[in-house]
């Protein structure tokens, strides 16, 4: 009698059990849809327009804890229904059976339920919004010494969060860069968020690379790092001193020729004002024959 009572209880139990988990089964089939801040976006309440006699249909917003939903907006044959907050920025189609929402917001991702009321069934269609906005291009900062780089990238008015990825060119090895600062932060009002990244190239350890940055999609202009601390100094200073020198030589010999001239002038002591200008000119094509 007792293992007859207790089978009966267990399989009450499940029965209850099953009900209860049916709505949740249920809403494993969601429609996804997605919307961009600022923009709008459609509600699909169904997609089977050939049932009649609608009697009305809503969409809400399920509470986190499953109860206490918030009404959106809707259409009903009988009642005129008061969408409150959402007045201007959604409008229900009955005959297409979808809501539209504009002027989106983060705060607007998440689940939507859907309840349509026919005449002789009723239906609910569950839509999961996700909202993206597009990250600002990022900005690039690069700041060297002689050891190594710092570069930062910056990219603001972003949706969702994202992680910053950075793209060394050509590819480096991890060991010689390394992550110094990341942070985001959320702008209070819009619900945006700026994104920033720092890393440390290590620029004794390889050749000059150039860099850049990308958030969500958005990309940064490529930037030459390390340089010209390791694309072998030597040569810029070799190079520096050569051309110095070559300079001063120049300068050294226009001196001269100058000096020579203007003597030459005082013996043939020439009135005419245009001479003066002949002795410029040969200084010039000494200097040129000299580079060549
Ligand atoms: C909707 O727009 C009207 C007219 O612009 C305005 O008077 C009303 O306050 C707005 N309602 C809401 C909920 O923003
Ligand atoms: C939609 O947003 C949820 C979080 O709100 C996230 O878990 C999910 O991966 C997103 N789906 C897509 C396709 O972006
Ligand atoms: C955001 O980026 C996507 C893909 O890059 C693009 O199709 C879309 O037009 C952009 N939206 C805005 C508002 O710029
Ligand atoms: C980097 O430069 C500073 C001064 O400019 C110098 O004191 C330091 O020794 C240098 N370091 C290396 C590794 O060359
Ligand atoms: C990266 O550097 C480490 C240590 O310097 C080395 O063991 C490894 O082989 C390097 N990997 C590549 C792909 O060069
Ligand atoms: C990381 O960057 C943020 C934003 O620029 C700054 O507020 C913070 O002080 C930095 N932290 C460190 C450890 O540098
Ligand atoms: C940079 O790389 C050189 C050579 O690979 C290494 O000796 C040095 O310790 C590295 N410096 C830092 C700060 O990682
Ligand atoms: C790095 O950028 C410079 C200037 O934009 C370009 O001339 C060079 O080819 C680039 N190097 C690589 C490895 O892409």
């Amino acid at each position: 009698m007792d293992v007859v009572y207790g089978m009966y209880v267990q399989w009450l139990l499940r029965c209850v059990l099953f009900l209860i988990s049916l709505p949740f089964l249920q809403s494993k089939d969601v429609t996804m849809v997605i919307g961009e801040v600022g923009g709008a976006v459609t509600i699909p309440c169904t997609s089977d327009l050939f049932e009649n006699h609608l009697v009305f249909m809503y969409v809400q917003r399920p509470g986190s804890n499953g109860n206490n939903p918030r009404f959106i907006n809707g259409y009903h044959t009988k009642k005129r229904l008061d969408p409150k907050e959402y007045t201007n920025r959604t409008h229900v189609d009955p005959r297409q059976r979808t809501m539209k929402l504009w002027s989106i917001l983060p705060s607007d991702e998440g689940l939507y339920e859907c309840h349509i009321q026919y005449q002789t069934k009723k239906k609910q269609e569950n839509i999961q919004l996700n909202v993206t906005a597009n990250y600002s291009i990022p900005i690039v900062t690069v700041a060297c010494d002689n050891v190594s780089c710092l570069v930062t990238c910056s990219s603001d008015s972003g949706y969702p969060r994202r992680d910053i990825e950075w793209s060394p060119n050509p590819p480096l090895n991890q060991s010689h860069w390394r992550v110094v600062n990341s942070s985001d932060v959320t702008d209070p009002v819009s619900m945006l968020f700026s994104v920033y990244s720092s890393i440390s190239v290590n620029c004794s350890s390889g050749p000059r690379l150039n860099l850049s940055c990308n958030v969500g999609g958005a990309l940064s202009q490529e930037h030459t790092v390390c340089w010209p601390q390791t694309g072998s100094p030597d040569v810029y200073v070799t190079s520096a001193v050569v051309a110095g020198a070559v300079a001063l030589l120049c300068f050294l010999l226009a001196g001269l020729f100058v000096f020579k001239e203007r003597k030459a002038q005082t013996a043939r002591v020439d009135q005419d004002g245009e001479e003066a200008a002949r002795p410029a000119e040969r200084v010039q094509l000494t200097c040129r024959n000299l580079d060549s």
